[in-house]
């Protein structure tokens, strides 16, 4: 059994999206465990519970520096025994507390075709600079703001009458298939990762022990 986690810190439409799927019977044996929090009363939390799924909520000004908050957060995947950590909406970097035991082990969600408009505001950033297609990237996470490796995307028409709200919408429609599928398939396949590419081989027999990238949780 794939045990994961959802860090979020806003709405949760991907986290119940994930949940959906999940319902669904589409990440097979593997359950999501767990939602983190750096906001203790965003929807996400409202979702989780719903749900039944464990709430680790932090408030990371509470601690001392983010390398003690981010190991509070590890103590419990730790707990939870915790094999993938899914970004989705959650909108802080990831640092070396974290990347370190979970090395190409976590993915983040982010709305626009990267390396176009990272950080924050990616669909008005789109919208300011009057791009015709924008879209939505799934990928692992490294140091950087939304710089690791692709691991998927999807194109978004960007039309003429487009608000930064209506934009929105269809990229959440994306991301809600979008992000699902590319977990699913996480689960299910092992992957290579050459430089910054990276290849799911869906043609490779499940998931195994023997997966080139497994790394056990140090
Ligand atoms: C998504 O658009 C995601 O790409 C970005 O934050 C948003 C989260 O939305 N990183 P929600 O909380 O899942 O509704």
């Amino acid at each position: 059994m794939q045990r994961i986690a959802v860090f979020a810190s806003g709405t949760g439409s991907n986290f119940q999206a994930l949940l959906d799927a999940q319902a669904r019977g589409q990440f097979e044996a593997a359950a999501i465990r767990l939602l983190v929090t750096d906001r203790p009363n965003c929807g996400a939390v409202a979702k989780a519970q719903a749900a039944q799924i464990r709430v680790a909520a932090f408030t990371p000004k509470q601690f001392p520096a983010k390398s003690e908050y981010e190991r509070a957060i590890l103590q419990v995947l730790r707990e939870e025994q915790i094999d993938w950590i899914v970004l989705a909406g959650y909108m802080r970097l990831v640092g070396p507390d974290l990347l370190q035991p979970y090395r190409n082990r976590i993915l983040n969600l982010h709305p626009s075709l990267l390396p176009a408009f990272p950080g924050k505001d990616a669909i008005g950033q789109a919208i300011a600079y009057g791009v015709k297609y924008t879209g939505v990237t799934v990928h692992l996470v490294d140091e950087g703001m939304d710089t690791g490796p692709i691991l998927a995307q999807q194109p978004v028409q960007v039309e003429d009458t487009d608000t930064v709200e209506t934009l929105a919408d269809k990229i959440h429609q994306v991301e809600h298939k979008l992000l699902p599928s590319v977990v699913a398939d996480l689960l299910r396949y092992p992957i290579e990762i050459e430089g910054r590419t990276v290849r799911i081989l869906k043609e490779s027999r499940k998931r195994d022990e023997t997966t080139r990238i497994d790394q056990r949780i140090g």
